[in-house]
């Protein structure tokens, strides 16, 4: 089996049941977008990158303690994976760490080439078509409304508020997807996210006008 099925066998048995956006087919799009950005630049990657591609972009939200409450199990669980298949582990774990917007929502991270490509790829599939129905879906999930005129938006937050406070899933879209373009970190990845979020700005337009 090569690398990338192995990857997927690997995640299924934590993702598959995840009704929150993050499951299988978010990975593998994200995997897929990885390698299509890095093609659109015509980055050269070696055999050894293109496996710490593969792996970050399918193992970044395993570990993600929004999806679980024992991270630090994950966490060896994914080492031991990467060691077994002998993928550089250092630079998985250095992406997979560092790559989530949380996280960097106080003091940004630097990644490597190869994380600023997997982060890039993950933030597209958070916008467009799929990422506003990702937004209801984890909105729905977390128990908020669709809208509420009432509810503000957020202005400057840390993780802990961005993650406790109550929002609804129109908020969202200002709070974080419509910030996500002016912080792509690649050429492809920027190109990609300008087209994204004029649709969803279309898509709030129309929302709002309904209302
Ligand atoms: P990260 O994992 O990078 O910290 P998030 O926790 O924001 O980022 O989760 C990523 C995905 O979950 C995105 O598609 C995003 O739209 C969705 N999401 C996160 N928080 C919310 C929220 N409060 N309402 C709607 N969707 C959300
Ligand atoms: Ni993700």
């Amino acid at each position: 089996m090569d690398i990338e099925n192995k990857l997927v066998q690997f995640i299924k048995k934590y993702m598959s049941e995840d009704p929150t956006g993050h499951d299988v087919y978010h990975s593998k799009r994200v995997a897929k977008m990885a390698k299509k950005l890095v093609n659109f630049d015509k980055l050269t990657l070696s055999e050894e990158e293109v496996k710490i591609l593969l792996s970050a972009s399918y193992l970044h939200d395993v570990i993600d303690d929004k999806l679980t409450e024992s991270k630090d199990i994950r966490i060896k669980e994914v080492e031991k994976f990467l060691v077994d298949n002998h993928v550089d582990v250092d630079a998985v774990m250095d992406i997979i760490l560092n790559m989530s917007y949380s996280d960097n929502l106080k003091n940004k991270k630097k990644l490597s080439t190869i994380g600023q490509y997997v982060q890039d790829a993950d933030r597209l599939d958070a916008l467009g078509a799929i990422g506003i129905a990702r937004a209801f879906a984890y909105g729905g999930h977390k128990g908020n409304l669709i809208y509420d005129p009432e509810i503000n938006i957020k202005k400057d937050f840390d993780k802990e508020t961005y993650r406790s406070q109550k929002s609804t899933s129109v908020n969202h879209f200002y709070e974080k997807l419509f910030k996500l373009k002016d912080l792509m970190n690649t050429n492809s990845g920027k190109k990609i996210a300008a087209k994204r979020t004029a649709f969803m700005e279309d898509f709030i337009a129309e929302f709002k006008e309904e209302w």
